[in-house]
């Protein structure tokens, strides 16, 4: 079925995410107001691995699938009967995740005869930024009322992906810098796991930060002239740190054992978590939120300025981060959006949104469209 020229505002669209661990469906009219969004989290079974682990996300997409669908439909009076088109990720995240979401939205509008659009995830973080988390009716005077206006600068940082890009209009990006290694919830991820703070580690690390205010100071990798960025340093950095303080604990440890009795050849045992090892990893997270935050907000600070942007907005699972919400209000020149916590971490509902954009721009897919798990945003 083709979409009509120009889209009714009250447009209804039913959209899936499952690019990674999250199994996700909601349902968005006009392109802002959320009539449903539904996330059944996997994060329980892959945390005894420490990561994600692919196969069985799949696995448990392809299980949670039918009923996340049926509860968000059923936050609809008609259900499938009002939904006007459908959307899903198709790009980047994992192959076999990407395929079950893909599949099933696909089957579902060849088998209501309804338009679909394939959706970037990038994008969609980025339009999780126009949801309303009210009905629009409702909203007068609050930030949320108006939708950004071009043109904007947005930092996108999660698990998969940091990078900052100039946006001119619906769909028109410029990549102005991304990551030249780790993404910046994956440095927070394993530099967690190197500080023995358990997964995801953002939320960990943010956690234990909050504990400590200062102590320790850990290097910025600013990348002068460039707004690109680098967390595999601050990674390693923080793995020295924690080395240098175990050298220094067993020396101390084999210097106060008793010489008589002690069994040749033993290595020193790990020094007891104690309370000042606890006090040393909660100023070691500090001083990791504070480097990655640093240079997150002074890139995005410097680009706002740079292309006369109208706001910033913050998008991923990374903007959940509370310092980096304050820090980028603080510090920025201009209005800063970023969405409700629930909506930075993955969802169905900015999948929706961003497909409205697409569709009013005339945009369809086919159904031979495929999964593209190294799809980039510009
Ligand atoms: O966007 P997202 O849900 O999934 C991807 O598309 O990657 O982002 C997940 C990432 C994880 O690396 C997680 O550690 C990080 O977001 N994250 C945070 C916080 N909450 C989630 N990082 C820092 N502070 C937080 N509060
Ligand atoms: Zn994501």
């Amino acid at each position: 079925m083709l979409i009509p020229s120009e889209l009714p505002p009250d447009f209804t669209i039913l959209a899936l995410e499952t690019s990674c661990d999250e199994t996700a469906a909601a349902i968005v009219r006009g392109g802002r107001e959320i009539v449903a969004n539904v996330v059944a989290s996997q994060i329980d079974i892959h945390r005894r691995y420490g990561g994600v682990v692919p196969e069985v996300a799949s696995r448990q997409h392809i299980l949670a699938l039918p009923s996340v669908v049926a509860a968000a439909l059923a936050q609809l009076p008609g259900g499938l009967a009002h939904i006007d088109a459908v959307a899903a990720t198709y790009g980047p995240g994992l192959a076999g995740a990407l395929l079950t979401g893909l599949n099933a939205a696909k089957s579902i509008a060849w088998a209501r005869d309804l338009p679909f659009v394939g959706v970037n995830h990038i994008e969609a973080h980025i339009y999780a930024n126009w949801l309303a988390t009210a009905p629009l009716s409702n909203l007068a005077d609050t930030p949320q009322a108006d939708a950004p206006q071009f043109p904007l600068v947005a930092l996108v940082v999660s698990g998969g992906h940091t990078l900052l890009a100039l946006l001119e209009g619906h769909g028109r990006y410029r990549l102005l810098g991304q990551t030249r290694d780790d993404a910046a919830g994956e440095a927070f991820d394993k530099a967690a796991r190197i500080m023995g703070l358990g997964f995801p580690g953002g939320p960990a690390i943010q956690q234990a930060a909050a504990q400590a205010p200062g102590g320790v100071t850990l290097p910025r990798a600013w990348l002068r002239d460039s707004y690109d960025f680098s967390f595999s340093g601050l990674k390693t950095a923080v793995l020295h740190q924690i080395e240098g303080r175990q050298n220094r604990e067993s020396r101390v440890a084999s210097k106060n054992l008793p010489q008589r009795g002690k069994a040749p050849g033993l290595a020193p045992a790990a020094p007891p978590a104690d309370r000042s090892s606890d006090k040393f990893i909660a100023q070691l997270a500090f001083a990791f939120q504070e480097s990655v935050v640093d240079v997150l907000v002074t890139k995005a600070v410097d680009a706002a300025r740079a292309y006369s942007a109208t706001a910033i907005l913050l998008a991923g699972g990374v903007a959940a981060n509370a310092r980096l919400r304050s820090e980028l209000a603080r510090r920025s020149p201009v209005p800063v959006r970023c969405p409700p916590i629930a909506l930075c971490t993955d969802n169905a509902a900015m999948i929706a949104a961003a497909a409205f954009y697409r569709f009013a721009d005339g945009q369809q897919d086919g159904w031979e469209l495929d999964v593209q798990p190294n799809l980039r945003l510009a």
